[in-house]
């Protein structure tokens, strides 16, 4: 045990780079119950003021085999990703495949108050997980990884991926939903999320296969280790 606990601290310290990673949504599966299908939409709100480092908004699926799903949404000072990205937000679809390289759909920069849908699914056909990123509805981004994978961890988190950052300004996610490959009824969080987000109450219509969530509201957040 000690061993898996060891080389999991180590994924997540490569998944999660550098400086502070504040996990508003930590969710792990139980036994043989695991993730096959998630959702969430980022209500994105006002970028970063004064802009600096790079602040990181994501959701995220852990996988049982190191890969590391996330629908990126970031502001920085000279993102790497979208040019001349101003005061708006750069998203996009992203996985740490082995913990070691980076894989990434078309960045596409987006206004505040625009609505980002990642959506992660097990494809059936290819075995492959389809990670789509929605900007307004319309698909934008998009990648295919993790054959085979199982998803064990959904996260939803706030990130200074560089630098130093100022606050996080205050941001919902919308429509949550967690699929998993069979009905858990202990899946389900009780009491609140981190960092004084409010709402994300966890609902199953099918006795714990599916899990919907009430709207997430994140205030503005300091991000510091
Ligand atoms: C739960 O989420 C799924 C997937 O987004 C959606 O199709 C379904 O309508 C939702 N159910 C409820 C009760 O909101």
């Amino acid at each position: 045990m000690k061993a898996i606990s060891t080389a999991i601290a180590t994924l997540l310290a490569l998944a999660h780079q550098c400086c502070a990673n504040l996990d508003i949504i930590t969710l792990n599966t139980k036994g043989d119950a695991w993730i096959q299908e998630a959702r969430a939409t980022l209500v994105l709100g006002k970028v970063p003021n004064p802009m600096a480092g790079d602040v990181a908004l994501w959701s995220a699926i852990m996988m049982d085999k190191r890969d590391f799903l996330q629908g990126v949404t970031e502001n920085a000072l000279n993102s790497p990703y979208c040019n001349n990205l101003g005061s708006n937000w750069c998203n996009f679809a992203y996985t740490l495949v082995g913990s070691q390289v980076a894989k990434n759909g078309a960045p596409v920069s987006a206004a505040p108050g625009s609505r980002i849908k990642t959506h992660y699914k097990l494809n059936p056909d290819t075995n492959q997980w389809d990670q789509n990123l929605y900007v307004n509805d319309k698909l934008l981004s998009s990648i295919s990884t993790s054959q085979g994978q199982h998803g064990v961890i959904f996260y939803v988190s706030i990130e200074c991926a560089a630098g130093t950052c100022s606050p996080a300004p205050a941001h919902a996610w919308e429509d949550i939903s967690i699929t998993l490959n069979k009905a858990d009824p202990s899946f389900k969080h009780t009491g609140a999320w981190q960092y004084k987000a409010t709402g994300g109450e966890m609902s199953t219509p099918d006795n714990g296969k599916t899990w919907n969530f009430t709207t997430v509201h994140i205030p503005d957040t300091a991000i510091t280790g």
